[in-house]
């Protein structure tokens, strides 16, 4: 396989730490605030069909088993209590296989190293991979200029080069900066602003995600009449976010900003008609 970009990063970062009560608070606020945006969230979150882990995951008990030194046994460690397995996204769901034979041989079927093209773990079918429950992300990344990459010289970054295969890791804004420049640097020279852009870009979008769930909450708590106008703007805010959120794996960094921007300002016109001396909505 020639050698691509991807190869030449260094070992994945150790997962990172996330806000994740800020997401979990996002999503009730959300949930609470009106659903106008239910549809684009359910569509973001991960479609995860059928089949959850119940039942002979061969998988998992093998390789749990494999010598500590052992470089398969080290995967299994990596992917040991990260995001996906405490969902119950078992191995196969990314690399095939059957999970209810007991004998590596059979248990293998259909599973394939990922220097094989034909894997699904191969660098170039990962988006399709992980796309299948992650629906939204995929349809944005292949709008990309980083997937047109990928296809046509394999110097793009995959879902995976950000995330890490096993230890699904989410970036948070200074570890993108840092991660973004294994790339964009001046020795490659690959647009090497980007990376703070990136930064800055991911740093906006979640201050706009904490100040439009104030914004919720503050509609929520503001009397008749001015109630309904607050909720009216609070809307457009959420579905601004939404699509701010969204536009992030199109990485056109522009775009993400521009909704943020929006969300913004329709947070602090939501708080308008609740101003003392204000003359009420707008
Ligand atoms: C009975 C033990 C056993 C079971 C069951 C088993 N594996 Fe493995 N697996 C191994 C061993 C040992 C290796 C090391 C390479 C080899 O001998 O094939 C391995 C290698 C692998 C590799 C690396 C492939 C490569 O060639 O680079 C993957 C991926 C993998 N297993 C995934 C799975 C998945 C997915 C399942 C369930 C569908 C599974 N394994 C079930 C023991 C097992
Ligand atoms: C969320 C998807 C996902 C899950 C779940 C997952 N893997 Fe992987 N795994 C990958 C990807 C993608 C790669 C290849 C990319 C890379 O080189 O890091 C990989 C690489 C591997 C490798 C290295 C061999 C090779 O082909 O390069 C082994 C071994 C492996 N996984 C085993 C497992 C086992 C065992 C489980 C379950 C305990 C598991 N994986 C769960 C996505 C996953
Ligand atoms: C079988 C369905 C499935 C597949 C395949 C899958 N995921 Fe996931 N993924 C999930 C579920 C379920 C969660 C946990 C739910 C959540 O927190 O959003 C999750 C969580 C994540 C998260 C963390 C999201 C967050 O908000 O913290 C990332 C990042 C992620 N997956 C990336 C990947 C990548 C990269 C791949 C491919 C290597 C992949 N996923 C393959 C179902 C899947
Ligand atoms: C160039 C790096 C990069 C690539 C490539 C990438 N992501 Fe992400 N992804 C990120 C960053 C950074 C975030 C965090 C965004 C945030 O905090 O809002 C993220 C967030 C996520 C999340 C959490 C939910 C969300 O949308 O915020 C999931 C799930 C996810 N990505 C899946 C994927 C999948 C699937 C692919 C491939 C189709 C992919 N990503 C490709 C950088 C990347
Ligand atoms: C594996 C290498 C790699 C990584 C990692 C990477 N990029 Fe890129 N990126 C590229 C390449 C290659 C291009 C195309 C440059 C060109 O066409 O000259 C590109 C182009 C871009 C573009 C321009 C897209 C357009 O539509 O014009 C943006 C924006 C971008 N990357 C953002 C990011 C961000 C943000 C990160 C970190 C989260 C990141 N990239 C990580 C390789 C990478």
């Amino acid at each position: 396989m020639a050698h691509t970009l991807v190869n030449l990063l260094p070992e994945p970062l150790p997962p990172a730490g996330r806000p994740r009560t800020l997401r979990a608070r996002w999503r009730r606020a959300l949930a609470a605030a009106g659903l106008l945006v239910l549809a684009m969230l359910v569509s973001s979150a991960p479609a995860l069909a059928a089949e959850p882990a119940v039942g002979m995951d061969s998988c998992t008990t093998c390789h749990n088993q494999l010598p500590a030194n052992s470089k398969m046994a080290g995967r299994h460690a990596d992917f040991a209590g990260s995001v996906h397995d405490r969902a119950g996204v078992r191995c196969n769901a990314c690399h095939g296989g059957d999970p209810a034979a007991a004998v590596a041989d059979k248990a293998h079927k259909g599973v394939l190293p990922a220097s094989d093209a034909r894997s699904r773990v191969h660098f170039k079918a990962i988006p399709e991979t992980c796309g299948g429950c992650h629906t939204a992300q995929k349809r944005a990344f292949l709008t990309s200029h980083h997937y047109q990459k990928l296809e046509t010289t394999g110097k793009g970054p995959n879902c995976v080069t950000c995330h890490g295969s096993m230890a699904t890791r989410v970036l948070a804004p200074d570890q993108v900066r840092e991660f973004c420049i294994t790339c964009h640097n001046p020795r490659l020279g690959v647009l090497p602003e980007k990376p703070y852009e990136a930064a800055t870009t991911l740093t906006l979008l979640r201050q706009t995600a904490v100040l439009v769930k104030w914004a919720e909450e503050f509609a929520a708590a503001t009397p008749e009449p001015q109630r309904a106008a607050a909720h009216a703007e609070v809307e457009r805010a959420v579905t601004e976010m939404a699509m701010a959120r969204g536009a992030w794996h199109t990485f056109n960094l522009e775009q993400v900003r521009s909704h943020a921007d929006a969300a913004t300002q329709s947070a602090i016109a939501s708080r308008k008609p609740q101003l003392p001396g204000s003359p009420g909505g707008r």
